[in-house]
């Protein structure tokens, strides 16, 4: 049986005001970044309530939102009619299941940290993207444990840039950069939070 992590924070996510300023920060990165358009297929990987998708969904013309999380999900299914796009809701496991689709982008916010091997992730990443598909990843630099306050199936205190660019390169992605998106400000600290983009 699956556990999921957000079932008691799914209801009350977006109501964390510096959360909400985090995302809204890699949005507008990841916009800055990436062309899109009303003809894109895009993926959002552990796409949560919507937080980064409904910021996004005006410029494509469809999102599948990829989560393991039920309860994340119903609060997203709850949203889909305020959308600016096409939706698909797709309840998985990325790591342990294949998800037999192409897509011309694949966008993340804040999910790459839950993910145990990230260099496997980037290789399916790759096999998921049409050519010249794009990658728009954000997450954590590397910190000192304290950006969680409880147990949400956690692998990595952030990440140091260089390996993280590394394994996007090594699964076979051109054009590799990163820059910084935002800073998630929270009461114990300030966390510096990176966008990592790419074609394949
Ligand atoms: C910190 S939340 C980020 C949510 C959203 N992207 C945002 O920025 O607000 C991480 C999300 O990734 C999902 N997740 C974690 N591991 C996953 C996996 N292996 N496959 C699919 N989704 C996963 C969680 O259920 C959760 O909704």
């Amino acid at each position: 049986m699956k556990n999921d992590y957000f079932e008691h924070k799914a209801g009350n996510y977006e109501q964390d005001k510096d959360r909400v300023t985090n995302v809204e920060n890699i949005a507008n990165s990841i916009l800055n970044n990436v062309h899109f358009d009303k003809g894109m297929n895009i993926m959002d990987f552990g796409s949560g309530t919507c937080l980064l998708l409904e910021r996004i969904a005006p410029f494509v013309g469809k999102i599948t939102a990829v989560d393991i999380s039920e309860s994340m999900n119903n609060e997203l299914e709850s949203k889909r009619a305020n959308l600016g796009c096409k939706l698909e809701i797709v309840e998985m496991d990325l790591t342990k299941s294949k998800l037999d689709k192409k897509f011309d982008g694949i966008m993340s916010s804040m999910t790459m940290h839950h993910i145990k091997d990230i260099k496997t992730m980037f290789i399916d990443f790759y096999s998921l993207l049409n050519e010249n598909g794009f990658i728009a990843i954000a997450d954590l630099d590397l910190e000192d444990g304290s950006f969680h306050t409880e147990d949400t199936g956690v692998f990595h205190f952030g990440f140091d840039r260089k390996i993280f660019l590394n394994a996007a390169v090594a699964a076979g992605f051109k054009n590799v950069k990163i820059t910084t998106a935002s800073i998630d400000h929270k009461p114990q600290g300030e966390y510096p939070v990176f966008l990592l983009t790419g074609n394949k």
